[in-house]
């Protein structure tokens, strides 16, 4: 595995890889590295000639108020474990070098990066997609892969990739989750014991969301009722949003009569979780 910090040197491995005429797979990153990470890389592994993964905790996507500071990082353990599923580059930018001073261009795809998550966390996908844009440029990727996990995420990246024409073919990779239900994650570190059995109501809810689909329920509110009713039972637990929505605009829908989206961010503690599924019938 080559470890590469430099943006010129990652240009030039990539224009040596595509000149040989082999594809790229790449798996943007924040690091703290799990089995939700891991995943994504052996599916481009499986599916690239050759896989590129990023490690850049992303200033531009955090508030002024979010845990960047804390933002959970172990580099080498991080190159450990890359290294022995194999992987061909790690590409660990600078933030100097991502942003130098005075930098002035952002990346929005209106409207969506407002619902959901962006409401509660403004700016951050701007930070986001302003990111992973740079990271498409600077790696040229033929697939990029990404967890349904950020759902909202995965529909804004494919929205910036559709209308600014860029080749990339965006690949979403289903939720891994602990056996216990609740979805992987690097900030499931800040969780204490008594947290981290509190965090179970949002997987929780959410099989009961899906429960109630698949017994003929369609009326979003109710469902949306029963949900807020178990997430409310645990003193821990401190809602954000919890909605269902169309997967294409992310408007929230009545009645559910096509596939839809449930999706919430709940307060645990202090730790901010999301998690989500496609309601299914
Ligand atoms: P990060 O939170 O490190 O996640 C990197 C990728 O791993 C994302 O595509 C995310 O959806 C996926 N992922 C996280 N937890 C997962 C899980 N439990 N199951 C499956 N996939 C999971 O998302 C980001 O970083 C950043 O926003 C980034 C895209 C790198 C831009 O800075």
């Amino acid at each position: 595995m080559k470890v590469i910090k430099k943006i010129d040197e990652m240009r030039s491995a990539v224009s040596g890889i595509k000149s040989r005429g082999m594809s790229i797979g790449f798996v943007p990153t924040m690091g703290y590295l799990h089995e939700g990470h891991l995943s994504l890389v052996r599916e481009s592994l499986r599916k690239a000639d050759v896989t590129v993964v990023s490690i850049f905790v992303n200033p531009a996507q955090f508030g002024p108020r979010e845990d960047f500071k804390e933002y959970p990082r172990d580099l080498n353990r991080d190159s450990e474990v890359l290294e022995r599923e194999g992987l061909d580059y790690l590409f660990v930018p600078e933030s100097d070098e991502m942003y130098p001073q005075g930098h002035k261009t952002y990346v929005e795809v209106c409207d969506l990066q407002d619902k959901l998550c962006g409401r509660s966390r403004p700016g951050h996908f701007r930070g986001v997609c302003s990111a992973v844009l740079k990271l498409f440029n600077i790696i040229n990727p033929d697939i990029s892969f990404f967890g349904q996990k950020d759902a909202q995420q995965t529909i804004i990246l494919k929205r910036m990739v559709k209308e600014l024409n860029l080749e990339v073919i965006i690949e979403v990779l289903p939720i891994i989750r602990e056996e216990d239900g609740l979805a992987l994650s690097s900030r499931n570190k800040y969780l204490t014991q008594e947290e981290r059995k509190a965090a179970l109501v949002l997987s929780k809810s959410l099989k009961e969301a899906q429960s109630m689909v698949e017994k003929g329920q369609r009326d979003s509110a109710a469902i949306i009722k029963e949900m807020k009713e178990i997430i409310g039972r645990e003193p821990l637990a401190k809602i954000d949003y919890v909605e269902i929505v169309d997967t294409d605009k992310l408007n929230p829908v009545a009645e559910i009569e096509k596939k839809a989206l449930v999706a919430m961010a709940v307060f645990i503690g202090k730790v901010r979780l999301i998690d989500n599924t496609i309601l299914l019938f």
